[in-house]
Order: structure tokens, then C-alpha cells, then sequence
């Protein structure tokens, strides 16, 4: 998988922009003023850099050191700075109760390492503090406008209910919106967005 990633990366494009992700954008007035937040699947930065200059320390984590080396220069190019770590989430340990939020978007990962990563994403968070997600849905399947084709690694509004039992929503909901986010992500799509808060 790293290597599908730094392969992607590896084009001379961001190929997912860098502007950030309109749902973030949306719903960033929900993230605990000024605090950490730990990003997964980071890639090659918009989010992070876009979360840096409105104050937030940012600690972005991904697979690929190609997406994270352009993330890097991102931040340089626009006067930001983030912190990057190279490391596969299947095997990720964050810090307990170490994050203001946690945020994760088009960060679709197999159901195998969710089950082990989002009950330590629950517990790194601090006390309320946020998820928000944005990721494709399991009826993306039928479009061609991104995505994984693996249902396991696209997202319902029941698994995040299932995956997520100690956040209480603030919203949680599937719906179709226009996605225009570099190459391979490219027109009207099925989402699901969630933002979560810790329950105490
Ligand atoms: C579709 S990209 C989204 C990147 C970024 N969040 C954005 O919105 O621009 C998915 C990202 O998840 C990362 N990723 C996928 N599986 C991973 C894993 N097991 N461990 C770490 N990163 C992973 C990839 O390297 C890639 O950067």
C-alpha cells in the first residue's frame, strides 16, 4: 500500500490540491481553539497547513514520506509549521489524552485496522474533545468519481456509530456533495460526515 501511495505522491502535482477540504472548512469553528490535533492520513498537507495558520499545532500522520516530504514544503511555502510522521496506521500508537481533536479525512482504511486504530483515537483524544471525518461512502461504489473500490474501506453512518461509542455526535450524516479536490477526486460523491465529540 505505501508504495501505491508514494507512487501517487510521486507526481510532480498535489493531486489532491492544496486548498483544504471543504467539509474541515465548514466545520473547523467546532475544533477546540488553539489546540493539538492529530491528523490521519495527512498526505500531502492541505489540511494540516490549512489547520497551522489558524493556530492549531498540528501533527499529521501518514504512510507515505513522499505525500509527508510535500506537506513539509507546503508549510514552508506558506509560512506554517507542522509536525509529520511517517507511520502506518495499522500499527499507530497515539498518545493518551494528548489531542484537542482528531481529524480524518478521506482517510479510508480497511475495517482491520480501524477496529485497533479508532478505540486509541477515542482515547488520545482529551476530555470533549473532537472528531470530525469526512470520508466516501459504501455507495460511492457505484460512481467513478473516487475512492477506494472496497466497501469494507468506505464508511456507513451505522459503522461510524459502531466505531466511535464514546463520541457523541454533533453531526453524523450521508450525503451527496460535489468534490473537487485534484485529479482523483472529481465530481458529485456519497460521503459521510461526522463530527464527534467525547463523551466525559
Ligand atoms: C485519499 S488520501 C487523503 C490524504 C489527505 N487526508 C487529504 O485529504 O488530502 C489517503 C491517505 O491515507 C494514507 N494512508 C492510507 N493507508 C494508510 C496506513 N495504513 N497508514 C498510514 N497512512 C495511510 C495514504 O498514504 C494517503 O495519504
Amino acid at each position: 500500500m505505501k508504495s501505491f501511495w508514494d507512487e501517487r505522491y510521486g507526481e510532480a502535482d498535489f493531486v489532491y490540491g492544496v486548498e483544504p477540504n471543504e467539509f474541515l472548512v465548514s466545520a473547523a469553528r467546532w475544533l477546540p481553539a488553539g489546540s493539538s490535533i492529530l491528523s490521519l492520513g495527512e498526505g500531502e498537507g492541505r489540511n494540516a497547513v490549512f489547520l497551522a495558520m489558524r493556530g492549531f499545532n498540528v501533527h499529521g500522520v501518514d504512510g507515505s514520506d513522499v505525500g509527508l516530504a510535500k506537506a513539509q514544503s507546503l508549510a514552508r511555502a506558506r509560512g506554517a509549521q507542522i509536525q509529520t510522521e511517517v507511520a502506518d496506521l495499522a500499527v499507530f500508537e497515539p498518545a493518551a489524552r494528548s489531542y484537542g481533536a482528531v481529524i480524518s479525512i478521506s482517510a479510508h482504511l480497511p475495517s482491520v485496522i480501524r477496529n485497533r486504530l479508532y478505540p486509541l483515537v477515542e482515547n488520545c483524544l482529551l476530555p470533549n474533545g473532537i472528531i470530525l471525518l469526512e470520508a466516501y461512502s459504501e455507495n460511492q461504489l457505484a460512481r467513478g468519481t473516487g475512492g477506494p473500490k472496497d466497501s469494507d474501506m468506505l464508511m456507513t453512518v451505522a459503522k461510524i456509530e459502531r466505531e466511535f461509542p464514546n463520541c457523541e455526535p454533533i453531526l453524523l450524516r450521508e450525503l451527496e456533495r460535489e468534490v473537487r479536490e485534484g485529479k482523483y477526486h472529481t465530481g458529485m460523491a456519497s460521503v459521510v460526515q461526522f463530527i464527534g465529540k467525547k463523551k466525559a
